[in-house]
């Protein structure tokens, strides 16, 4: 990296200096959280699969160099700094590109939108535009009640969808008690569980959402048959199903879509909306798409195409961006890799999970998305942490404290993933007398 450059952009202060005034003026109850944890926490250097923190706090305390198996929650599938991606956004950039004008059509909104309607599954060809996932998850609950003229969501417990209106009310209640949002509306089941969602659809339900693989819920993987069934309710109640793939879809799981043969080969379901986010930017310019079924259009926009917009989502550098992304990671052979590298890296996981069955309770995944199951969360918390300090960023899911997710970028080499699993190996091994 040019040198100048980093020191303009990379540790402008101390690590000790921008603690103090992150905990001033951004959160200090997270500063509290990682200094309790004892790390480098501050994101320095980025490249590729590993990332550096900047050194410090105390005197004398080195930065960190830390695989990426976090990777955002699937933002860095490409890894960091993409130099394709980098250098078509400067690119554009150079060209006057900039995020557009809401009020008038954008020629990048309507190449991206034809991208995206090759690659979804047959018969989703309308996309609407947002910044961040629970954005896009948003715009699907309110197409949905446009379309159906209900209000009700079921979604799963323990899923995630994002913080803001609509998605935060469809997740857990830690998140939103806080804030008032328990709308009756919305209701929760156990994922995976057809009966449970049988009792709860009736005639006026709006929509189902759930994620194909639960990423805070703990990698859940659903048995065969499970989203086909979800789809013949819905078509038998008139409801609409939404898939967000924000972490499990773009190439995760050796497949385009986790939903469309990605969770099982041959089980190609189709849902009425398609939510993409996260990778879809490569974490190099936010955007973030809610996909659908040509027919809901007209319900949504009535006769006022103004009555939803974004003024930054679906901006034209992010469209430039993600027209790229969606080029390189939906190439034959590079989800042909991503499966490669995940039988590697799955079964490692599983020599691991085997070798220390005293304190780990299995692993399950799909392609380059794993969850490695503690015997409890305090082992799995102190797993996330031992592991971090053998050199790999990962963390423990959301919603299931005892679990840890593991997405190493999907253009991770065989090399790098035996460093991983060595390092995961040697985490576990110093917390396991701890059992
Ligand atoms: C599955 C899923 N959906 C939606 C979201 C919300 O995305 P964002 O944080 O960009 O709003 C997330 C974020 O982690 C997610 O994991």
């Amino acid at each position: 990296m040019n040198e100048g450059l980093k020191n303009r952009f990379i540790g402008t202060l101390s690590q000790k200096e921008l603690l103090k005034l992150y905990a001033k003026h951004v959160n200090s109850p997270k500063v509290r959280l990682f200094k309790g944890f004892g790390l480098g926490v501050i994101l320095g250097e980025r490249k590729g699969v590993k990332i550096k923190t900047l050194a410090g706090p105390k005197p004398n305390e080195p930065s960190m160099e830390l695989y990426n198996c976090h990777v955002c929650g699937g933002v860095y599938n490409l890894g960091h700094g993409n130099q394709k991606i980098v250098q078509i956004l400067k690119d554009a950039l150079d060209s006057g590109l900039d995020i557009g004008d809401h009020l008038l059509l954008s020629e990048w909104r309507a190449l991206l939108g034809e991208k995206i309607a090759g690659l979804m599954p047959p018969g989703i060809t309308k996309t609407t535009f947002g910044v961040s996932g629970g954005e896009a998850v948003d715009s699907a609950i309110k197409f949905s009640r446009a379309y159906t003229k209900r209000k009700k969501c079921i979604s799963a417990i323990g899923g995630f969808h994002g913080h803001t209106g609509f998605a935060l009310a469809a997740g857990d209640p830690g998140f939103k008690e806080n804030f008032l949002w328990n709308l009756s509306d919305f209701k929760q089941v156990p994922f995976g569980d057809i009966d449970a969602l049988k009792k709860n659809i009736s005639d006026d339900v709006a929509c189902i959402i759930l994620e194909t693989i639960p990423a805070s819920a703990g990698v859940l993987i659903a048995q065969e048959g499970y989203f086909s069934e979800v789809r013949e309710l819905c078509d038998d109640f008139g409801v609409m199903m939404i898939i967000d793939e924000v972490q499990a879809g773009l190439g995760r799981t050796g497949h385009f879509w986790a939903i469309y043969g990605g969770l099982y080969e041959h089980e190609k379901v189709i849902p009425d909306f398609m939510v993409l986010g996260k990778g879809m930017s490569a974490g190099i310019y936010p955007i973030t798409t809610c996909s659908y079924k040509p027919f809901i259009e007209k319900a949504v926009f009535k006769d006022d195409p103004f009555i939803h917009i974004s003024t930054t989502g679906g901006s034209d550098l992010g469209c430039v961006i993600a027209c790229k992304m969606l080029d390189i990671q939906s190439d034959p052979k590079f989800l042909n890799h991503v499966t490669e590298m995940g039988k590697l890296f799955g079964k490692g996981l599983e020599e691991i999970a085997d070798d220390n069955s005293e304190i780990i309770n299995g692993v399950r995944g799909r392609g380059l998305m794993w969850g490695m199951e503690f015997n409890s969360e305090t082992l799995g918390q102190l797993a996330m942490l031992s592991i971090i300090k053998e050199g790999v960023l990962q963390n423990y899911c959301g919603n299931k404290k005892d679990t840890l997710i593991m997405m190493p970028p999907l253009i991770v080499k065989e090399k790098e993933i035996e460093e991983i699993l060595k390092r995961i190996r040697e985490g576990v091994k110093k917390i396991k007398h701890l059992a």
